[in-house]
């Protein structure tokens, strides 16, 4: 089992290698990953996607909520990152991790949309337009019903947030380096 040190040096080296796509120089503390995922069930939940899994701080917590019969798929653009992803917690019959764009999450869902998406993808420091496609696939990606939450160092996302989604509900962890923005946006059923 790797420790957090190999991790963190394991996410800087990525993160000096693509600044703007990792977007962090540490993965998220543990109690801003608790804060972020309490808004949503995900002991009742069967479908869970994650967008930007890193070294896997979120995804094993996630890991820990869901039920047996419930799966994850995990998304990480990094291919180091989800080779370690792989190799740390890849036993999870419930886990696939998937190195691909979480813009391409609808490819994947086979029909069954997610009850839950959790993303700590830096939307501020990607591309304008991968942003608006990841937030795009993300609402259709979602079940009516469905919530997505989302992790940011800064609050600029909003908007754009409660453009798409009905209601958005913003909490603030000061426990993580940088503070983090946390939103958890619903997908009102029509
Ligand atoms: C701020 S880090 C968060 C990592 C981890 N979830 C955490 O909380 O520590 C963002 C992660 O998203 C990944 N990422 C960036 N763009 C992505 C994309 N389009 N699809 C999937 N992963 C992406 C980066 O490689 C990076 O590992």
């Amino acid at each position: 089992m790797r420790s957090s040190i190999q991790d963190r040096i394991s996410f800087l080296r990525s993160f000096l290698a693509n600044p703007r796509q990792v977007g962090a120089v540490l993965p998220t503390s543990r109690r801003a990953v608790r804060d972020l995922l309490d808004p949503a069930d995900l002991s009742g939940a069967r479908t869970v996607v994650e967008f930007g899994a890193g070294t896997g701080v979120c995804t094993r917590e996630i890991l820990k909520r869901l039920g047996p019969d419930a799966r994850l798929l995990a998304f990480e653009l990094d291919r180091s990152l989800a080779r370690l992803v792989s190799e740390e917690l890849g036993s999870d019959p419930r886990l696939r991790v998937i190195n691909d764009s979480a813009e391409n999450v609808t490819l994947y869902l086979e029909d069954e949309p997610a009850d839950v998406i959790v993303s700590a993808l830096p939307f501020t420091t990607l591309p304008a337009e991968l942003r608006r496609s990841v937030l795009g696939a993300a609402h259709r990606a979602l079940a009516p019903g469905g919530i997505f939450l989302v992790l940011q160092y800064s609050p600029l996302i909003r908007a754009e947030l409660e453009a798409l989604f009905g209601g958005v509900r913003f909490r603030f962890s000061p426990l993580n380096v940088p503070p983090a923005f946390l939103f958890a946006c619903e997908k009102v059923p029509r």
